[in-house]
């Protein structure tokens, strides 16, 4: 039954109490932190993945991935307000939806954040080929590069980095609000460097054709670029940490999206139009005008054709921000992007799998996954166990498949979570209707509803194995739940641990203070 074992809102919220951790962060610190985590391989690479799918509609998905996200993110604001915890979505499911639910969630939450992580790793890796090849002339062969199906054997590079974020992790090196300040300063400068050089040469004939592959090419693209997005849901995550919750949580949620929404749009826009090559947008296709998947060898073959007689067009490039202004003849400024990109993307591997490491550890607390696993390193007092399983499945993602499948894997945990957060808040209306809402969404059935279709509708549009790979996951984590989990949930066994053990905590590897 789906309301069966409900872990009480009075004791998620006891707990936090107990917890007391120091209230430092207001709107502002919030707003960076969402654009932190949000801003990175969506925009710095998938934007070549969307110009595939969609050609200059992409400016479209953009949208309709932003719309979907805002709307959920307006159903984070209300949970996360009233339960200003750690655990996100999947405490939040646990409270409204119950156990079997939040396990689910906390299981889709893996490909969100883990898969995720692997995604980011894959799309520096392409930044770091360019830009040693481009400013250094040194060449990584495309063998070592990129996993089997782009026509590699294994990406070496995105292994090192998912490797050097979990040593981080494990020795308790977390970024710090300045450190987090200073990339997002040179994300932004970055993407504001690329909007000021591309759009004032932009060509409005590089829009036509708009809709190369119809309608449904768009909504592809929007549940690929829905990637973009993702990461505004680590502000709620710090709701604990927050001064005014009920007011900064939803300043920081919104206006990081808002903010972002924009940027992409300018960015996508600049893409499209500001090179000399009327086609540089359109997707490309075989021989016979088929269109080609990307990520696929198919599509590799073909770029290389392409790049055998001069051309590059944005599908085919790794780099997207930087090759389309080495494309316009600003080399240096475009490895300057790369450079960028170089230095930031690797906080946004970080800042994933630490998001996945803190809902392994509200799960562990709960009793659903093997204490074991969340034990501390007696030295660096952190998660050392749970921080390695979780590295190696990134570094094994990362070297083997290509950035634009793992980040559409990522989205169809991410939508599955979003939705379930969405449905969480709706029936808490009706079943709690009473309790304090400091931030209540607005017209909340007509916001909660769209933002279940949008995700249902987002989720339909990714391609078929990004499909089916969640519901084949899915289907294994309900078979560890019956085996193992059910029958050690603390709430199952009637224990409430209000009084949380300290060193269940990943106090010691905080990102913010
Ligand atoms: N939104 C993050 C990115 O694009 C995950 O890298």
């Amino acid at each position: 039954m789906i309301f069966g074992r409900v872990k009480s809102l009075d004791a998620i919220l006891a707990t936090a109490e107990k917890k007391g951790l120091h209230r430092s962060l207001g709107a502002f610190q919030l707003t960076m932190l969402g654009i932190g985590a949000v801003i990175g391989t969506g925009i710095f690479v998938l934007t070549s993945e969307a110009a595939q799918k969609a050609g200059p509609a992409m400016m479209l998905s953009f949208v309709l991935a932003g719309f979907v996200c805002a709307v959920a993110a307006l159903c984070y604001s209300e949970l996360a307000s009233m339960v200003p915890v750690a655990g996100s979505a999947y405490t939040y499911t646990y409270a409204v939806m119950g156990e079997l639910l939040a396990w689910m969630v906390g299981w889709a939450l893996v490909l969100e954040y883990a898969i995720g992580a692997s995604a980011v790793a894959v799309g520096w890796s392409g930044y770091l080929v360019g830009l040693l090849d481009n400013s250094l002339g040194i060449h990584i062969p495309d063998a070592l590069a990129n996993g089997p199906s782009a026509g590699g054997i294994v990406n070496l590079p995105a292994i090192v980095i998912a490797g050097l974020v979990t040593w981080l992790l494990v020795v308790g090196t977390t970024e710090s609000a300045r450190v987090n300040a200073a990339l997002v300063v040179i994300k932004v400068a970055a993407l504001t460097l690329f909007v000021a050089l591309s759009i004032p040469v932009i060509r409005m004939d590089h829009f036509q054709p708009l809709f190369p592959t119809g309608i449904g090419g768009m909504a592809g693209a929007a549940a690929s670029i829905f990637f973009a997005y993702v990461g505004f849901d680590a502000v709620s995550t710090a709701a604990e940490e927050t001064r005014d919750p009920q007011r900064n949580v939803p300043i920081g949620l919104i206006g990081s999206l808002v903010f972002c929404t924009i940027f992409y749009l300018l960015v996508a826009a600049g893409a499209i139009g500001a090179t000399d090559n009327v086609a540089f947008a359109q997707p490309v296709r075989d021989a016979a005008g088929t269109l080609l998947a990307p990520g696929t060898s198919q599509l590799t073959a073909r770029c290389a054709e392409l790049a055998g007689i001069g051309q590059e067009p944005l599908s085919c490039s790794r780099e997207a921000l930087a090759h389309v202004l080495r494309e316009n003849g600003w080399v240096k400024v475009g490895n300057l992007i790369g450079l960028a990109a170089f230095l930031a993307l690797p906080s946004v591997v970080l800042m994933m799998m630490f998001g996945q490491i803190r809902v392994f550890f509200a799960m562990a607390r709960d009793g659903l996954l093997p204490a074991k696993l969340a034990s501390i390193h007696p030295r660096f007092r952190t998660p050392h166990v749970m921080t390695i399983v979780t590295g190696l499945v990134v570094m094994l993602a990362a070297a083997f498949l290509p950035v634009g499948r793992l980040a559409d894997v990522s989205n169809g945990g991410t939508l599955f979570a979003f939705a379930m957060v969405a449905a969480s808040v709706m029936v808490l209306r009706r079943t709690d209707p009473t309790r304090h809402r400091p931030f209540r969404t607005p017209a909340v059935y007509v916001v909660g509803t769209l933002a279940v279709v949008g995700c249902v509708y987002l989720y339909y549009s990714l391609p078929m194995m990004a499909k089916v790979f969640p519901l084949i996951w899915g289907a294994g984590g309900l078979l560890i739940y019956f085996l193992y989990s059910r029958s050690r949930s603390h709430v199952g066994r009637g224990i409430v641990d209000v009084v949380d053990d300290p060193s269940m905590q990943p106090e010691t590897s905080r990102p913010l203070h």
